[in-house]
């Protein structure tokens, strides 16, 4: 058992989910993954996560939130994975954790709810076990449960490379103001990346960031950034859900400065110009009867971060 003086403890992270302003993806890699160019930016959407001593050997999650049925909380769960993967790296065999989550971030949608959860239980489960974990060493351990983890660490504005995994930071001046449109449909990333494969199976062939989008950052400008957000997946999300294509017309028509599929979906992001213009959007979406939920998010925020 864990020491009694430990045992009431609980350690408290919030995770972001994000957004793809920029996605561009070159062809499958002889390991299965795309070399991806992408600039994330985290949003205000959470996942909270709480960490407790267990057994050791015990690593366990409890699931809440109104998608929480649809994810999986046995040992395939990537939270579970990560309280596991860092217990084994430490070393020491006396460690284990029960982790709740209260999901917000949309499951399957393309915004890196899994990556979240498994980039708070690395953070929660370091401090809880008093670890003193590198922070390099955390991102590292990330990479290795899936490609988003070290972003979701992260967090804030950052450049992905590789499988989208090796960051460094892009600068970014004032608030954006999102509307999500959460929709019914699930898209699972390795089957979007196989529709991709077969539109595109030389890949999206340009992996440069428009300058015009990053500029637009640097400048705090929305309308710009608003037309240079690209995404190589889109096209697969679409021909997979064609209603997406429905949504992304929508959106436009009701004002948004831009609009795009969230990696690899269904989840499409519209950008407003203020915070009123994202109320107004909200509402137009809402009236009329888009997607499965609407959701106002802001960014950037910070990745996975101890709550008090
Ligand atoms: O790394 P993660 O487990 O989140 O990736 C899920 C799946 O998405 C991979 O198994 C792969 O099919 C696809 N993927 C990809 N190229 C990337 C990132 C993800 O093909 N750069």
């Amino acid at each position: 058992m864990a020491s009694p003086l430990v045992e009431d403890e609980v350690i408290r992270v919030r995770a972001s989910g994000k957004i793809n302003l920029a996605l561009r993806s070159g062809p499958r890699r002889s390991d299965g993954y795309h070399e991806l160019a992408t600039i994330f930016q985290a949003v205000s959407v959470y996942d909270d996560l709480e960490a407790r001593w267990d057994e050791p050997g015990r690593f366990s999650v409890t699931m809440t939130g109104d998608q929480a049925d649809l994810v999986p909380c046995d040992d395939s769960n990537l939270a579970v994975k990560a309280a596991a993967l860092l217990a084994r790296e430490s070393g020491n065999r006396g460690l284990g954790c029960q982790l709740t989550i209260r999901k917000a971030i949309p499951v399957t949608g393309g915004m890196a709810g899994g990556s979240a959860d498994a980039a708070a239980a690395l953070l929660a489960c370091s401090v809880l076990w008093d670890l003193d974990a590198d922070p390099d060493d955390l991102l590292e351990l990330g990479a290795t449960l899936g490609a988003d983890v070290p972003f979701c660490l992260t967090g804030g504005t950052a450049l992905g490379t590789g499988r989208g995994d090796r960051l460094a930071p892009v600068l970014s001046r004032g608030s954006y103001y999102w509307v999500l449109v959460l929709n019914e449909a699930e898209l699972s990333t390795p089957a979007v990346f196989g529709r991709f494969d077969q539109l595109r199976p030389l890949g999206g062939g340009e992996f440069a960031m428009p300058p015009e989008l990053l500029s637009a950052l640097i400048a705090g400008d929305p309308a710009a950034l608003g037309r240079t957000l690209i995404n190589d997946l889109e096209q697969a999300a679409i021909s997979l859900h064609p209603e997406l294509a429905e949504v992304l017309r929508a959106g436009r028509e009701l004002g948004a400065l831009g609009g795009i599929v969230s990696g690899s979906g269904p989840t499409v992001a519209f950008l407003a110009g203020d915070e009123r213009a994202a109320m107004e959007l909200s509402v137009g979406l809402a009236t009329h009867g888009i997607g499965r939920a609407i959701r106002r998010v802001h960014g950037p925020v910070p990745g996975a971060r101890l709550l008090s």
